[in-house]
């Protein structure tokens, strides 16, 4: 079985090339559609590149209709960068999955990697989990983590951590498989 997705980002879209490089490689997924809230956004190009009906769209209500009218199995937020309504959430219950650079529920929200420099963290990672109204507080699916370093920035931490999240985000989607089986 495939399991089909659409990916919402905003910008670089990093993860979403793990995505397909995993699919190239022989991941049983499907991205049906990529789309960004953002014109700007590096990843649309690669979801060009890789032959993926694209869309840019701002506005939440013409989300959910395209979203629907690809009919997804989930719903992967790879950098978007808006925080979504508690309706279209409830459109789509435990459809929607994030990946977010801390150990949640440690450091929810923005600038993970220096508040792991700050408080002198030993170690640090990234999270999957389920998307439900409280930002990133639904339910985790998968970590993955490393041992800070004391040479560590924030800037090698992001780095690090994204190396983390390109192997862990493919992985769990097809994970995800099993639940729709
Ligand atoms: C990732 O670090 C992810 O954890 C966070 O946004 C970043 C997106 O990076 N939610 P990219 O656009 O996939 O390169």
């Amino acid at each position: 079985m495939t399991l089909t997705i659409a990916v919402l980002i905003s910008g670089n879209g990093t993860n979403l090339q793990a995505i397909i490089d995993a699919i190239q490689n022989g991941a049983p997924l499907k991205i049906l559609t990529v789309i960004s809230n953002n014109e700007k956004a590096l990843g649309l190009k690669r979801a060009e590149k890789a032959d993926i009906p694209t869309h840019v769209i701002k506005e939440e209500l013409e989300l959910q209709s395209c979203i629907d009218q690809y009919q997804p199995q989930f719903i992967v937020l790879a950098g978007f960068m808006k925080i979504l309504s508690p309706a279209f959430i409830r459109h789509y219950p435990q459809k929607i999955i994030n990946i977010h650079p801390s150990l949640l529920p440690k450091y929810p929200g923005l600038h993970t990697h220096q508040q792991v420099i700050d408080h002198h963290d030993k170690e640090h990672g990234c999270t999957v989990h389920f998307v439900t109204e409280i930002v990133d507080g639904g339910p985790i699916i998968a970590q993955s983590k490393l041992t800070v370093d004391p040479n560590d920035t924030a800037e090698t931490l992001r780095q690090r951590v994204q190396q983390l999240e390109h192997t862990l985000y493919p992985r769990v989607l097809v994970s995800l498989i099993k639940t729709v089986q």
